[in-house]
Formats: C-alpha cells, structure tokens, sequence
C-alpha cells in the first residue's frame, strides 16, 4: 500500500487514548493554565475532522473571561434546577457537578454555522452538519486526552441564553460547550458508571447484521 501505514504499537496507542478519554466532573480539575501552544494543538485536531462536503462549518470561541464564565453558570444553574426537579426520583443527580465553567482555565464553544449555499452531502441529510461539528468536538476531546487534559462536555445549558451571551450570530446553532482542563485523577470507568447512575450496554445488544431482527411472532 502507499500512504502513511501505521504500525502495532502505533495503533495500540490510540487504542489507549479511546479508552482513557473520560468526562471530567468539575470538582476533579485543577486551575493550572493551558500553554497556548498545547490549546493550539487542540484546536488543530477539531479542525482536522471530518466534514460533510468539506464544509468545515465549524466556529470555536475560546472563553477566559471571568465576568462571561460567570453568566454561563447562571445559565446552568436555572437549567440543572429544572433538571433537578426531572430527576426529583433519584437523589443522586444533586451529587453531580456536572459542570467546570469556574473550575478550568478555559471553556470552548463550538458551533454548527449552516452554509449559504449547498453543500455535497448535505443535500438529503441537513444534520450532517451539525454531526460533522461533533466529529471536530470528538477529536479535540481525543487529543486533549493525549495531552493528559480533561474535558466536560456541558449541555445542561439554554442554546439561546449562550449564544446571546456570546454573541453568536442568529443562524449559529451551539453544538457544545467544553470546559478544558488539567486534572487531579483519570478514572478508568464513566463517573456515571462508577456511581451506578448507568451501566456500559453489552456489544451484543447493540449490534445487529443485515437488518434489525424480525420480531419471530409477526
Ligand atoms: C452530547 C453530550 C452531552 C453531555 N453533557 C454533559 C453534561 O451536561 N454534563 C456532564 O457532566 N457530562 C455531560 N456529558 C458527558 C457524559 O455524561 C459522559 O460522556 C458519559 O457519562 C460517559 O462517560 P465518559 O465520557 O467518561 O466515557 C455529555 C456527553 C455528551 C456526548
């Protein structure tokens, strides 16, 4: 074959970096700062993703500022209430800080900005612009963990009270919102695992060959 051939080990690595990347709960990061040239990488990997006609429909803000970190967790607070009173059978969601905003040096968020023209691909299936923006989050996530930097992915937030607070342009659509920062500890397993919030479903249970199964008594 020509092009790049990876070897053994090579590939064991990056089995290694899927299988420690984890969501960081905000008691677990540390304040220290992020090296501009370690976020820069960061940011390489997410515009390295995949993206449907090569759109790249993608915009990243980049927040340190106190005083926006600050109205972002009011936004979350208003909405982890109404999470709260969702969850009012299972005591254990309060245990959650299910958030970083203060406690990492630097937030992310990321947007699906739609194209004005067509676009390959996307022709049929309009979400693939918004998916293809969560492949940028995935390889930022995944890079982040090569760097030994925890990620939380925070939705527990209104879209539109985060764009206004933004700034972000009408037809923007917010896909994620990352808190980055080094931590204290990796975990093997999910927090939500490790605290039987869920459990991991079996590789049995979710793959199916050809087509899904007929029900045998239709
Ligand atoms: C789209 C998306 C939204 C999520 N939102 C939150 C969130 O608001 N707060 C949080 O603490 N974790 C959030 N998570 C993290 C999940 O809880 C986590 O991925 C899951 O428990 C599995 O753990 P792991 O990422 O360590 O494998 C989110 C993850 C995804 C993919």
């Amino acid at each position: 074959m020509k092009g790049r051939y990876f070897t053994e080990q090579e590939r064991q690595i990056l089995e290694e970096i899927i299988r420690h990347r984890r969501t960081e709960l905000g008691e677990n990061f540390l304040s220290q700062e992020i090296p501009e040239t370690v976020l820069n990488r960061l940011i390489w990997a997410a515009l390295s993703a995949p993206s449907v006609g090569f759109s790249q429909p993608w915009e990243f803000v980049i927040i340190r500022d106190a005083s926006i970190k600050e109205k972002i967790k009011a936004c979350f607070e208003i909405e982890n209430e109404k999470a709260k009173k969702i969850f009012n059978d299972k005591p254990l969601y309060n245990q959650f800080k299910l958030e970083g905003i203060q406690t990492t040096p630097i937030n992310i968020a990321i947007f699906y900005k739609p194209s004005s023209s067509p676009v390959l691909g996307q022709t049929s299936m309009k979400k693939a612009g918004p998916y293809s923006v969560c492949l940028a989050v995935q390889n930022l996530w995944l890079m982040a963990r090569a760097e030994n930097i925890g990620v939380c992915w925070l939705s527990i937030l209104d879209e539109q009270k985060v764009k206004r607070i933004l700034n972000a342009p009408d037809e923007n659509e917010l896909i994620a919102y990352l808190c980055i920062g080094y931590v204290k500890e990796f975990t093997e397993r999910p927090q939500l695992e490790i605290a039987n919030w869920e459990t991991r479903k079996s590789q049995e249970s979710l793959i199916y060959y050809d087509s899904y199964h007929q029900d045998s008594n239709s």
